[in-house]
């Protein structure tokens, strides 16, 4: 597969300079969907990584499958804490000669966070102000923090540029944006250094198909491989910035390492900078896993009501994350899909049944 990772220069020479010397990461969340591919990455680079879960929502499989994907002394770097961050205690713990931290261990569902909004709040603010203190008092160089584009929330414009929010949606979405607000007054009142990344719709490898909160890629790809009819809710022209998480790989390796002044903590947006629609996406997905399945040429899709509350376009303005911190996602919509499938394919295989 042709990927255009040449064209973030500065992603390659942090890479280069990484692998030249290298540092001690915290992956909060490494037993996730995005934790673990971080993890991956930082393995491959020869890093020294401490990973702190509690399997709220993560997997010791997902821990197995970078382990099966890294060699034996890059998997010995891997030092992994089993703990929550909403316990002062181990976020210490996690902390000790940690050069950056990926914060990326928080309560994820929208509505389950409408359904207990205290168990949002003691994983996604106490949790995360645990994490910055930890951070400010054993002196780590930077915190990169998983934000979100459910900040944006009700507002209106479909191109989404960081200086323009509405009102959240959520309490998701509101602790979201309190991460932001913290990690903005621990910059001026500690000079603690934070960049967070507003991620759009994220998928890739080892994203969690099951359950009633599932993505819609991993949703689907599931469900196609048992042989099932898919949902669309709505009549699929809602549009989405789909981003592989190769492309958030790159942008929290670029935030971590910027010796750029201008581009510390501040909040970038982390998507492709594109819209696809729901139809679009569906027959990238179907297409390509009936090449390997032909049952599913008798599989049609079905169309559900619209989901309330659901904007009908969402893209990133990616320029800020081009200039300050040269980000260029290298990988496209159609390039990040095929990794996925292979991966769930492969894994449907292997296991011999639905992922
Ligand atoms: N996937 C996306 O499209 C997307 C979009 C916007 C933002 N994000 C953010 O990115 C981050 C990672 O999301 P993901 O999609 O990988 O979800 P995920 O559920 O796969 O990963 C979250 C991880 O955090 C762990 N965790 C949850 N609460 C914890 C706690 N209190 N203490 C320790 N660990 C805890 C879970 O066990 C899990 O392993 C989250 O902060 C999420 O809000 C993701």
């Amino acid at each position: 597969m042709e990927v255009k990772s040449s064209m973030s220069k500065t992603y390659e020479i942090a890479k280069e300079s990484l692998r030249q010397q290298p540092k001690t990461w915290l992956i909060t969340g490494v037993a996730g969907f995005i934790g673990s591919n971080l993890l991956e990455a930082l393995l491959k680079l020869d890093q020294q990584v401490i990973g702190l879960d509690n399997f709220a929502t993560g997997y010791r499989h997902n821990l197995e499958d970078v382990r099966a994907a890294v060699s034996e002394k890059q998997w010995s770097r891997f030092y992994f804490i089993e703990g929550d961050i909403a316990d002062m205690t181990a976020c210490r713990k996690a902390m000790q000669g940690v050069d950056y931290v990926l914060h990326h261990a928080a309560f994820v569902s929208v509505p389950a966070s409408l359904k207990d909004p205290l168990a949002a709040h003691r994983s996604n603010v106490t949790g995360f102000l645990n994490v910055l203190i930890a951070a400010r008092d054993a002196k780590v160089g930077r915190v990169v923090y998983a934000a979100s584009s459910a900040s944006y929330g009700d507002d209106p414009a479909p191109l989404k540029t960081e200086a323009q929010i509405g009102r959240q949606l959520s309490p998701y979405a509101t602790t979201k944006y309190i991460n932001e607000l913290y990690a903005d007054i621990f910059g001026s009142s500690y000079g603690t250094q934070s960049i967070g990344l507003r991620y759009f719709n994220i998928f890739g490898r080892r994203q969690d198909p099951n359950g009633a909160y599932a993505a819609v890629i991993p949703k689907w790809i599931d469900c196609l491989l048992a042989g099932e009819r898919c949902v669309i809710n709505g009549d699929g022209e809602t549009t989405r910035d789909f981003c592989h998480v190769e492309n958030v790989i790159q942008a929290n390796i670029l935030a971590a390492s910027t010796t750029n002044d201008e581009a510390i903590n501040q909040v970038y947006n982390i998507g492709n900078g594109g819209r696809t629609t729901l139809n679009d996406l569906y027959e990238l997905i179907y297409s390509s896993l009936a090449k390997h399945k032909p049952s599913l040429a008798d599989v049609k899709v079905s169309y559900g009501p619209f989901r309330p509350g659901d904007v009908r376009d969402s893209q990133a303005d990616i320029s800020k994350a081009q200039t300050l911190l040269g980000y260029f996602p290298g990988y496209s919509v159609g390039d990040g899909l095929e990794q996925t499938l292979a991966w769930y394919l492969r894994h449907s295989e292997t296991s011999g049944e639905k992922v």
